[in-house]
């Protein structure tokens, strides 16, 4: 296991040296990051920033269930902003939403602290993608041994230390990031997750994000069935 994990992260290295970019620590913090998380949030903006991601994200911050875009809504504010601030500064590829994401396309650090604020605070969807539903019980044991520690009891992460909510998320998302993740491929990945779970097969991380996808997200936390955002009539 040793073994494969050198391998990984010499592999992140050269790639993050082939994409011309410098390979960063998990969570430096700082930058564009830092700044947000100091800015005093305007809803108003947030809706007319939000706008832009709605043509992926969908206006009720929702996804997709084919994983094709994550699930927004209710996400710990901290690690939407270290997301967004990492896409915008390369430290995590996404090539499809970047030029959307760009200060010339939404605005400095206001505009993220304006958004993320937004979103984290719209109601999650009732009827996230899920998988199979065929190898739970293995699922189970694994979440238990190897995510608990930072993913909590019921996948709602962790706000104060960026560990993102799960829970609700689509399954097909889920699982393309967790071999990201687990191959390297996500350089902003939390180094500690990815020796965690550097010796997961294929099978195990279908079985545990099945798992994940499985875990009731709280009443409180969740939009009716068919609800209609009301801020964009
Ligand atoms: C053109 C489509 C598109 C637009 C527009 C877009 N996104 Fe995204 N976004 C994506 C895709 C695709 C992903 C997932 C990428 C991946 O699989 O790694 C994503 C991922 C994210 C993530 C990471 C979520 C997570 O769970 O880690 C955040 C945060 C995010 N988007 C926020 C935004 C915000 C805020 C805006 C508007 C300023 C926006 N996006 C606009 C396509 C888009
Ligand atoms: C040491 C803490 C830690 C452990 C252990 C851990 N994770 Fe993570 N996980 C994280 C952090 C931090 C991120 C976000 C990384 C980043 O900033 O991009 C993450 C990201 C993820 C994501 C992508 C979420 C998204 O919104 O894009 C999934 C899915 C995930 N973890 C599932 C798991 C599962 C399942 C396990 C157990 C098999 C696990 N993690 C173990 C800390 C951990």
């Amino acid at each position: 296991m040793k073994k494969s994990t050198s391998i990984i992260a010499a592999a992140a290295l050269v790639a993050a040296t082939l994409s011309g970019t410098t390979y960063s620590a998990w969570n430096e913090g700082g930058g564009e990051q830092g700044v947000a998380m100091t800015l005093t949030p305007d809803r108003e903006n947030g809706i007319e920033v939000y706008e832009v991601c709605s043509a992926c994200h969908l206006l009720e911050g929702w996804g997709m269930a084919n994983g094709t875009f994550p699930q927004l809504a209710g996400q710990h504010k901290n690690v939407l902003i270290k997301q967004l601030a990492d896409i915008r500064a390369l430290n995590r590829d996404n090539p499809t939403m970047y030029p959307f994401a760009l200060p010339e396309s939404i605005g400095d650090e206001q505009a993220i602290a304006d958004v993320t604020d937004y979103i984290a605070k719209l109601p999650m969807n009732p009827n996230n993608g899920k998988g199979d539903g065929d190898n739970l019980a293995h699922g189970e044991k694994l979440y238990k041994a190897n995510c608990i520690q930072c993913h909590g009891e019921a996948g709602e992460g962790n706000q104060e230390k960026f560990y993102p909510k799960i829970q609700g998320q689509h399954y097909a998302y889920m699982l393309r990031q967790f071999e990201w993740i687990r191959d390297g491929k996500r350089r902003n990945a939390n180094p500690d997750m990815v020796k965690q779970i550097a010796g997961f097969s294929d099978a195990d991380m279908r079985a545990v994000i099945d798992y994940v996808s499985q875990i009731p997200v709280p009443k409180e936390d969740l939009a009716p069935v068919g609800w209609i955002n009301p801020d964009y009539d």
